[in-house]
């Protein structure tokens, strides 16, 4: 889950990283009063979306008092920042930059380690500086145990090039910035800028934060920060009901169990959809092992809530959990969902008591069910259907 900025700047504070005084408003006459808040002097009003090259595409202005700041709220809210519009914006102390520095700590997957990166040269152009001089962003690799002590910012510090006056003031920052990745479970912490004040102190002046749900069970703090607006309300749904749902932009919606065999379903339906009007897969549920009437009548509630689903490719492999339930279960979800079953089902079974699961459907006799022998079969129907609609 990303946050936004002012989530990360609360975040930063929590955890001893400095930071400037903030306020988030929705209006401009709140901001005004913000900016009143902070002491009337100037500051600086950041539209807060999860999205970067805010500073370039109008998002990040200065307000010297607290009218001009209700003025640039104004302009700020309701700005598309690349598809993203501002619906709050930061309202930040203004701070006297002296230099702009940049850091991140991520995890590296394909090292399969951690990484940070840190540059004496920060600010809106940092991808150019990555792109044009490698060299002046300093990588550097993070072991899991040891995380970013004093040592290994001193380390960070002095590759990145830092004086040693300055690398001794930047270092204690970058040990509170690993605090924050590591305690509050993120998978990303940037600072861009990192800056040197006028008066030689070192603040974070923006700050972004991945954290990793798979970690949500140790932090019931975590819950308040998600922002259901910023979110597909299908998703939602499928995450209170506890699904596997990936909403994606096709017609056909998908049902399978384990995760290889649904990736492998969205494959054959979008190849089988090249002959159908070029229709596509509509989302990812994997229903895992289970495969209940409940999870299946779940599943089926959430694609049929999805207005561009025209039809549904259920595709199941009996293993551990054999046809017989999964056609059950879907036999009892189509009761379960009524009149809001309308659209067409097309169900492949294999595997583990294949003919019986078949034979449940069969006697069932849903018209809105079509049985199918084989994936490929299966994936055309659905696609053909889909593209009659
Ligand atoms: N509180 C502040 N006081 C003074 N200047 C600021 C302040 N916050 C930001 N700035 C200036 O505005 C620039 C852009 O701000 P910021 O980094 O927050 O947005 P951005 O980098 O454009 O957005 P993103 O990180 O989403 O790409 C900063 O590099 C800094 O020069
Ligand atoms: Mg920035």
């Amino acid at each position: 889950m990303d946050l936004f900025e002012y989530q990360a700047r609360d975040l930063f504070e929590k955890h001893g990283v400095p930071v400037l005084k903030a306020q988030v408003a929705t209006t401009p006459e709140e901001a005004k009063k913000a900016a009143e808040e902070l002491g009337g002097g100037v500051v600086v009003v950041k539209s807060q979306v999860k999205m970067g090259g805010r500073g370039k595409a109008g998002g990040v202005k200065v307000a010297k008092n607290p009218e001009e700041a209700e003025a640039r709220a104004k302009d700020i809210l309701g700005l598309d920042i690349k598809g993203h519009i501002t619906e709050k914006v930061m309202i930040a102390e203004g701070a006297d930059i002296a230099e702009e520095y940049y850091f991140s700590v991520l995890l590296d997957r394909s090292n399969r380690t951690y990484l940070a990166m840190c540059s004496k040269e920060g600010g809106v152009e940092i991808e150019q500086l990555a792109e044009e001089r490698p060299e002046a962003l300093a990588k550097i690799p993070v072991s899991a145990l040891d995380g970013i002590n004093a040592a290994k910012a001193e380390e960070i510090a002095k590759e990145a090039g830092f004086d040693a006056e300055t690398a001794a003031k930047v270092a204690p920052v970058l040990t509170s910035l690993w605090t924050v990745f590591e305690k509050e479970d993120a998978s990303l912490v940037e600072v861009n800028p990192l800056v040197k004040t006028g008066a030689g102190d070192i603040i974070a002046l923006d700050g972004k934060v991945s954290l990793d749900e798979n970690a949500d069970f140790r932090h019931k703090d975590h819950e308040e920060l998600r922002d259901d607006s910023a979110e597909n309300p299908l998703e939602i749904k499928a995450k209170k009901l506890d699904l596997n749902y990936v909403k994606l932009d096709g017609q056909v919606g998908i049902i399978g169990n384990g995760a290889g065999l649904v990736m492998s379903t969205l494959d054959v339906v979008a190849y089988a959809g090249e002959k159908h009007s070029n229709v596509k897969p509509a989302n990812f549920l994997d229903i895992g092992g289970g495969a209940s009437a409940e999870v299946m009548a779940n599943g089926l509630d959430v694609i049929l809530g999805d207005e561009q689903v025209k039809s549904v490719f259920v595709n199941v492999f009996g293993g551990i959990t054999a046809c017989d339930a999964v056609a059950d279960g879907i036999v009892k979800a189509l009761e379960i969902l009524g009149d809001q079953a309308t659209k067409p089902l097309v169900v492949r079974l294999d595997g583990n008591n294949v003919e019986e699961g078949r034979a449940i459907l069969k006697e069932a006799a849903n018209p809105l069910v079509t049985l199918t022998d084989t994936m490929d079969g299966g994936a055309d129907k659905a696609a053909e259907l889909a593209a009659a609609k």
